[in-house]
């Protein structure tokens, strides 16, 4: 057991690894991550978001951290903590970054370096979830990401897709279909919501303040089947 620990290193003390993925950009991979830490801090859990983005990281304005500096620790990068009780922590390539330009011209083997360096150097602590928020495609730094994550056995991914995405036949309710189609659970769909718009762009907790609002009781419903699934009972 212990030296199991010793193993996982600074990923010791989280107990499960969800990566956010898409075929395409922009479908919403992003909010979905922010999101689910949101929820999943509401329902009482210890969350830690890693921004894997190397050239649009958007998570640190949607949790309203952007500019803070990251200090470093015997054992690692100190994650941004997000809230006073400190219950959803933040690493992402943003803070690094002094002009977002300089990740547009890194190339391969720095990213993928920094990707690596990502995964096993930042001193999360002890974790119920760590959210990973992957760029759009399937890139070089998924492959990095995947990778340096399979020693860490990850719980599983949520794939966020849009209809438009999809082949006619998938036109509509493309996300469900798409989930038979692969074998795999269909955890929801949200519906398009100005509120969660609005919240993204202004760093506001949507789960706390719009409760009423449309995409709320998906997004819920979403964080709580992955507790579900990855409580004792459920697995
Ligand atoms: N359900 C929704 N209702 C309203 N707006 C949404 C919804 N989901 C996402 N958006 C908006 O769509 C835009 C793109 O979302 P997001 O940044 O999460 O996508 P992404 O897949 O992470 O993009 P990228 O591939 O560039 O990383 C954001 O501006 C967000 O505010
Ligand atoms: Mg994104």
């Amino acid at each position: 057991m212990e030296e199991e620990a010793a193993e996982r290193g600074n990923l010791a003390g989280v107990r499960h690894i969800l990566l956010v993925l898409s075929g395409k950009g922009g479908v919403g991979k992003s909010t979905i991550s922010t999101e689910l830490a949101l929820a999943l801090r509401h329902a009482g859990k210890k969350v830690g978001v890693l921004d894997v983005d190397l050239c649009g990281p958007s998570i640190p304005r949607m949790l309203k951290v952007q500019g803070k500096d990251v200090h470093q620790c015997d054992s690692g990068w100190v994650p941004v903590f997000v809230d006073q009780d400190k219950s959803i922590s933040l690493m992402s390539i943003g803070f690094l970054l002094e002009n977002s330009d300089d990740a547009v011209v890194w190339r391969g083997p720095k990213k993928n370096a920094l990707i690596k360096q990502f995964i096993c150097d930042v001193a999360w602590g002890e974790l119920d979830f760590l959210i990973v928020d992957t760029p759009p495609g399937t890139s070089d730094e998924h492959i990095s990401t995947v990778e340096s994550l399979r020693p860490y056995k990850p719980f599983g991914a949520v794939l966020v897709t849009t209809p438009q995405e999809c082949t006619n036949i998938f036109s509509k309710g493309g996300g469900e279909e798409l989930a038979k189609h692969a074998g795999v659970p269909f955890l929801g769909c949200v519906p398009l919501d100005p509120h969660l718009a609005q919240s993204l762009e202004e760093g506001k907790d949507f789960i706390q303040e719009f409760p009423k609002s449309s995409a709320f009781p998906a997004l819920a419903s979403i964080a709580q089947q992955i507790v579900d699934r990855t409580s004792p009972q459920g697995s």
